[in-house]
Formats: structure tokens, C-alpha cells, sequence
């Protein structure tokens, strides 16, 4: 077993810290107060290689593996949780989706313009009446004689819908055929028939803008179908697979901000004459929250190399995220404890990581949705 990172994964690695620490992180409190979204910060981000890590260089990115951009990820969320939801779509759902199910014409149209960060992309699955249950969507597309589609409905939560250009959307074409009467479309939200709902007010990961969008006949061309009519589902689990590693990097960067921020302050906070990290119940959180980090960051690791090395990471990603995640919940809490009044205070970053972990756990599948993939791959059961 090889633990070490290639030169390259170390390279994107050091670009992603460097503008995390020197840029984002001294601007994630402005952008949590007034969530507002950071456009010049994602621009800054596309410039670097950053919103196509994955990318091929003839498509605009970075063409590096899976596991440099598990290594970005946790950079940047370290410096601001909201930057990476918005970094992961353009990533994992957007241009990940394109590349593996597209066609040529669309590469070149929509993942270049995204991975080069001149445009956000997002990612449609989600309705008001089905989250988890993703298949009992009711958005329709319906086929018009010259090939051409028709969409009528309404998808919620959607990151970066107020800024998007591009969209991968999820509609039934064919409702009798259930999740296999699912098409994935391509849809460029400056054409008519696309409407965006008010952004929603959010807990955490304020600057990451998300809203309701509705299509009002939206009219679809046979070339904006991604993949083949009827595989949108699988399209979307499949994309799904590979976000939830980039989920489990961010929930990694969060953690890892706070734990350093904990282990800063037990050395200099002084109780009862002595600095808080020579109690024994604080070094019990410290050690425990030193294990969880690293269990975390081995999962999400061995989830993106095996995506890197082309074998099956599905149940793997799942591990990855839902270990990350309550990972994340478990320490920015204890962080926040760790520093008492003060991390209960805006003048410090510790209820912002709390805030902002929990999102971890709803997205992208909640951790009761990671639980049935898992439990579904080790029985066979369903
Ligand atoms: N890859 C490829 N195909 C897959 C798959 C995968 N990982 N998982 C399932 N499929 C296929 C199945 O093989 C099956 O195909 P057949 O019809 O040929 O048999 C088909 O999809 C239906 O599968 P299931 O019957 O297992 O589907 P289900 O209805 O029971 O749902 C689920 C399974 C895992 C619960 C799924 O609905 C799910 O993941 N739900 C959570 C939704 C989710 O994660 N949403 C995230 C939205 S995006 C987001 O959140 C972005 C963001 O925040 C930034
Ligand atoms: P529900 O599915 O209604 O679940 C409610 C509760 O029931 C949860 O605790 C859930 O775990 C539990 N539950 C449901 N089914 C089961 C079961 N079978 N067994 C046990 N427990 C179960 N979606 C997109 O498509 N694109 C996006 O870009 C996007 N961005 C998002 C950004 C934010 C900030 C948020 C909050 C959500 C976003 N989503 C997006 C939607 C997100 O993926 C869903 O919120 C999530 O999948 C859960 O769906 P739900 O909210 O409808 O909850």
C-alpha cells in the first residue's frame, strides 16, 4: 500500500491552500453575513484549474485524478465551507455528468465554458415532493413530433440555481417506466420558459446560493438530451456516486479547520492556572476528534482511488460520506464546546464550521440514504 500523493496531487493541493487561506478564508465571514454569492472568488477558483479538476485539458480543466481533487476539496472548504458546494457542483455533478455520459458537441459546449469557471453549472434532481425518494419525480418532459421536448415542473433546492447558466436536469418522459422512464437534459437558463424562484435563507453555507427553479414549456432539442432517453436515473445515481466523495472532502475541510482552531486555542486558553488542553477531558475530545478526522480522511481516500482506478466505489463513497459527515457534526460541536463563550461568539469561526457541517449530512443523500446504500451493498437486500 502506497500512502503517498504524486507530485502533481501535492501541486493542486498547495494551488487550492493557498487561495483558501490568503483569499476565501478572510472573506467566508462577509460572504456568511450578507450571503452573498462570491462570483470573483469562483472566477478566481476556474482560472486555477479549480472547477474541473477532472477535467481533460482539451475540455477546458485541470486533468488531474480523483484524489487531487478530494485534496482541493478539503482545502477549500477548510478556508470556506460555501465555496466548496458551489467548487463540488461545478466538479462532481456538473462537469462529471457531461464528461461520463455526454456527447462530444456537449463537452465542448457546456463543461469548458464551467471547468474554466466563466460559467456556474448546477444540477436539477430534487422536487418539492421527492428528495431521497429521487425516482417519484413529477418534472415532464414530453416528446413533440419534430424530436424536440417539452418540459413543464418545478425542482427545489437547487445549488447555484440563482446564478446558472447551465443545468442538468432530471424529467419522466415516460411515466409508465418509473425510474426508467427518467432523461437527463442540458438546459441553458437563458432561454425562455426558465424561471428562478427567490434564493432560500439557509443555516450554513450562506454563500452558496439556492432557490426553486420552474419550467413554464421549455422547449428541450433533441441534441440537449444528455446520454439516451430513459437512463436519466442511472445518469443521475452514477453522478451522485462521485459527488459524495467530493461531500465527504468537504465535510473533511470543515472538521479539520475547526480542529485546528481547537488545538490553537487549548494551548493558550488558561483555567484554574493551567492552559484547557492539560485537562484529561479535553484531550479526550482532542484525541477523539484526531481519530475521526484521519478514519474519515483514509475512507474518502480509498473511495476516490478506486474511482481513480476505474473499479466500483459506489457503497465506498457512501462509507466515505457518511463517516465524514458525522464526523464533521461531531467536531465542529466539540469545538465549539472546546472554546466555550467564544465559540458560541461571531467574532470567532467556530459557529460558522458547526453551521456549515450539518449541510454535510443532508446533501447529496442524508445519512439515512448513505446507511440504505450501504446496507442494500452488504446484503443484497433491498
Ligand atoms: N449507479 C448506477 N445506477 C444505479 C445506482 C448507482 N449508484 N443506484 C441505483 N441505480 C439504478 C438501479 O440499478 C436501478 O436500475 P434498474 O431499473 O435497471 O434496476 C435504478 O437505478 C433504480 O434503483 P433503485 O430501485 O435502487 O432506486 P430507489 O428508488 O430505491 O432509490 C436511492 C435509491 C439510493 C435511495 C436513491 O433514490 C438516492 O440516492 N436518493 C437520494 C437522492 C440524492 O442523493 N439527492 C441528491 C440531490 S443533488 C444534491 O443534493 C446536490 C447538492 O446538494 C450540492
Ligand atoms: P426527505 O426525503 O423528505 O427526508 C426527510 C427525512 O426522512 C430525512 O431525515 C431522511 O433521511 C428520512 N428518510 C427518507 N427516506 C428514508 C428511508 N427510506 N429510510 C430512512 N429515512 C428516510 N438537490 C438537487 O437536486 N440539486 C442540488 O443542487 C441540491 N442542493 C441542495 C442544497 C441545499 C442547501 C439543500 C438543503 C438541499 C439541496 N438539494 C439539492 C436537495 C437535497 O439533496 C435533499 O434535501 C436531500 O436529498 C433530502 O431530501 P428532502 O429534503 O426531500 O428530505
Amino acid at each position: 500500500m502506497d500512502f503517498s500523493f504524486t507530485e502533481e496531487q501535492l501541486m493542486l493541493q498547495d494551488v487550492a491552500r493557498r487561495i483558501a487561506q490568503e483569499v476565501i478564508a478572510p472573506s467566508a465571514e462577509h460572504f456568511d453575513r450578507n450571503g452573498e454569492f462570491p462570483l470573483d472568488n469562483i472566477r478566481l477558483l476556474g482560472e486555477n484549474g479549480l472547477m474541473g479538476i477532472e477535467v481533460p485539458a482539451e475540455y477546458g480543466g485541470a486533468g488531474m485524478d480523483p484524489v487531487a481533487y478530494a485534496l482541493a476539496m478539503i482545502e477549500i472548504a477548510a478556508g470556506d465551507a460555501a465555496h466548496s458546494t458551489i467548487m463540488s457542483v461545478n466538479n462532481s455533478l456538473f462537469c462529471t455528468g457531461i464528461l461520463k455520459n455526454g456527447n462530444e458537441e456537449q463537452k465542448q459546449l457546456y463543461v469548458r465554458a464551467v471547468a474554466e469557471g466563466r460559467e456556474i453549472g448546477a444540477f436539477a434532481l430534487t422536487e418539492p415532493q421527492s428528495g431521497s425518494d429521487a425516482s417519484n419525480m413529477r418534472c415532464r418532459a414530453v416528446r413533440q413530433d419534430d424530436g424536440s421536448y417539452v418540459i413543464n415542473g418545478k425542482k427545489s433546492w437547487i445549488t447555484s440555481g440563482p446564478v446558472a447558466r447551465y443545468i442538468i436536469l432530471f424529467a419522466v418522459t415516460n411515466p409508465e417506466q418509473g425510474s426508467r422512464g427518467i432523461t437527463a437534459f442540458m438546459i441553458d437558463t437563458s432561454r425562455e420558459g426558465f424561471h428562478r424562484g427567490k434564493t432560500e435563507p439557509k443555516l450554513g453555507i450562506r454563500a452558496s446560493a439556492t432557490c426553486e427553479i420552474e419550467f413554464a414549456d421549455y422547449v428541450a432539442r433533441p441534441e440537449e438530451v444528455v446520454g439516451v432517453e430513459g437512463q436519466g436515473f442511472k445518469i443521475a445515481m452514477s453522478v451522485l456516486d462521485a459527488g459524495r466523495i467530493g461531500i465527504a472532502s468537504q465535510a473533511i475541510g470543515i472538521a479539520r479547520a475547526a480542529y485546528e482552531k481547537t488545538i490553537e486555542y487549548v494551548r493558550e486558553r488558561k483555567a484554574f492556572g493551567s492552559p484547557i488542553g492539560t485537562f484529561q477531558m479535553t484531550q479526550a475530545k482532542i484525541a477523539d476528534m484526531k481519530c475521526k478526522l484521519d478514519a474519515a480522511l483514509l475512507l474518502t481516500l480509498r473511495a476516490a482511488w478506486l474511482k481513480g482506478q476505474g473499479k466500483p466505489f459506489s457503497a465506498e463513497a457512501a462509507i466515505a460520506k457518511l463517516t465524514a459527515s458525522e464526523a464533521a457534526m461531531w467536531i465542529t460541536h466539540q469545538a465549539v464546546q472546546i472554546h466555550g463563550g467564544m465559540g458560541y461568539s461571531k467574532e470567532m469561526p467556530l459557529e460558522r464550521y458547526f453551521r456549515d457541517a450539518k449541510i454535510t449530512e443532508i446533501y447529496e443523500g442524508t445519512s439515512e440514504i448513505q446507511r440504505l446504500v450501504i446496507a442494500r451493498s452488504e446484503t443484497g437486500l433491498r
